[in-house]
């Protein structure tokens, strides 16, 4: 197992009886690991045509806003429905554990954007699917998917590599 691995704890029943919740609070107040993290997603996409990083609510935020600073980009936020102020698209999606509904601003991005979408975990891949359809709508184009955790066994990665994209994780 990767250190980063290590460092992720699990919670049996959350949020739902039945759940092995990954939880990557233990990996981010570790120092090495959080900034071993940063610096492997800094080490795959230093030389990358990217204009922005979207990060998805809540802890893409952490990670994606982490690595838009190390890289010198822009960082978009894709919200949980009724957060953001501006004009925005409104996606609805399932995801391993329930249902929710995700927004981005409609003036996010300019034409043809180069964007890689970060989250912390791809489980269904219904939550990336819901942003990746969100910022090809305000006329995106998405470079790449990264994720911290791969749940393969619910099929999110195969899922958005079918639609012709990129994933890159760090750990399953
Ligand atoms: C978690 C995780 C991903 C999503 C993955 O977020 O951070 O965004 O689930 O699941 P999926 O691949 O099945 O769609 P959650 O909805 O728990 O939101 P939170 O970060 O706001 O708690
Ligand atoms: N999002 C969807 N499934 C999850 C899981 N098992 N752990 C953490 N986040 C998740």
């Amino acid at each position: 197992m990767s250190d980063i691995a290590q460092l992720i704890r699990t919670i049996p029943n959350y949020p739902k009886e039945g759940i092995m919740f990954r939880d990557i609070t233990t990996l981010l107040k570790d120092p090495k690991g959080f900034q071993t993290t940063i610096n492997m997603l800094v080490e795959k996409y230093k030389n990358a045509p990217i204009d922005y990083i979207a990060g998805i609510e809540a802890r893409g935020f952490i990670l994606g806003s982490a690595l838009a600073f190390a890289l010198g980009k822009g960082f978009i936020p894709v919200r949980k429905k009724g957060k953001l102020p501006g004009k925005t698209i409104t996606q609805n999606y399932d995801l391993e554990y329930g249902s929710d509904t995700i927004e981005i601003h409609d003036d996010a991005l300019h034409s043809g954007a180069n964007v890689l979408l970060i989250d912390d975990l791809i489980a269904t891949g219904g939550t990336a699917i819901g942003a990746i359809t969100l910022i090809e709508k305000v006329g995106g184009k998405i470079y790449e998917t990264a994720f911290v955790v791969d749940l393969p066994e619910l099929g999110g990665a195969k899922k958005i590599q079918s639609m012709g994209h990129k994933v890159f994780t760090l750990c399953s």
